[in-house]
């Protein structure tokens, strides 16, 4: 499967299969989810397994309690995947940036600068109190290599040319707006972590179920719902409204902005609604001429030239 048609037919294939069980009823059952996700994402896992062996194997739902917390697991392993990359067929570049919008702290684009010496790393966000007191944490050091830079990721002003865009969790829309920075600055690599599913196109309800997981999560939304009535670009954008949804045209040919609203609300206790998103992005990338792989949240996607 190496050709973009290829992927095309196998991410819509995949993405036609999870959209009938959403339909059929199958989410937030934790069995019959697995067999489902085993059967539509089968192909696609195997594909990523093949070209980025240890994907760290996972016993609970990443929609489970468990799941969200493992979730730095997955975090440790694309890290060791980026500097391969980038020591590897990313080597010859004459400059090497990688970008890490939604940073945070900056932990983990520490980290690459430190493992990738000759590799400019910049970490960007919304918010620069975050970068500033981990910057003070008493035996935190920060490499030479490392910058950090306050930005907006909707509305992305960083001047640089990145050789990889990396993220590590960004919430809902966010996770689009980097994929777009990505997609828009002609970016040769992307690698990510997607995650909160249900803040996409400006969602802050979600399906109530009798779990911590999700009365975790609705306080979480009680806290966002407020952020987007403050409206100061923190988390949502009305670029990235509930018409924005499904982003890509094959998912468009086979769903709607209505659907997508219902899916992300359910996204908080099902790994199918999840992938329903996610794959909507497998396609979006594919579209743009981008080699993409895909597996639990994790995207590795290389530009075609
Ligand atoms: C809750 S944290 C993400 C944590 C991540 N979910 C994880 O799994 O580890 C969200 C981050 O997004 C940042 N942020 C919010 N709106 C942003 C925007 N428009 N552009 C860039 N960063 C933004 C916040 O400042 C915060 O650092």
């Amino acid at each position: 499967m190496s050709s973009g048609t290829d992927q095309l037919e196998t991410g819509v294939k995949a993405f036609a299969g999870l959209l009938g069980e959403f339909r059929a009823g199958t989410i937030a059952d934790k069995s019959s989810e697995r067999q489902a996700l085993e059967c539509h994402l089968g192909e696609l896992s195997a594909r990523w397994d093949r070209r980025f062996p240890g994907f760290p194997r996972e016993k609970y739902p990443y929609a489970s309690l468990r799941g969200v917390c493992r979730r730095g697991r997955r975090d440790e392993y694309i890290k060791n995947i980026i500097v391969s990359l980038l020591e590897g067929e990313a080597g010859e570049a004459e400059s090497k940036t990688i970008v890490n919008p939604v940073c945070v702290f900056g932990r983990h684009a520490r980290d690459l600068a430190s493992h990738l010496e000759r590799v400019a790393v910049i970490a960007t966000d919304i918010e620069p109190a975050f970068n500033w007191l981990y910057d003070r944490i008493p035996g935190i050091t920060t490499p030479d290599n490392y910058e950090f830079q306050q930005d907006d990721i909707f509305n992305p002003k960083l001047q640089a040319t990145p050789t990889a865009v990396v993220f590590f969790g960004a919430c809902g829309s966010m996770s689009d707006g980097a994929i777009d920075y990505a997609i828009e600055s002609n970016c040769p690599y992307l690698i990510c972590r997607t995650c909160c599913h249900d803040n996409i196109g400006g969602n802050t309800t979600i399906t109530k179920r009798f779990n911590i997981l999700n009365w975790a999560f609705r306080l979480k939304n009680f806290v966002y719902a407020g952020r987007r009535k403050r409206a100061k670009g923190d988390y949502f954008s009305p670029k990235y409204s509930k018409d924005q949804y499904p982003a890509s045209l094959a998912a468009r040919d086979l769903s709607n902005s209505d659907e997508f609203v219902e899916i992300s609300r359910n996204s908080v206790d099902s790994d199918i609604c999840r992938a329903i998103i996610d794959l909507d992005r497998f396609l979006r990338l594919v579209e743009n001429r981008y080699n993409v792989w895909y597996k639990g949240e994790l995207f590795a996607a290389h530009k075609n030239n």
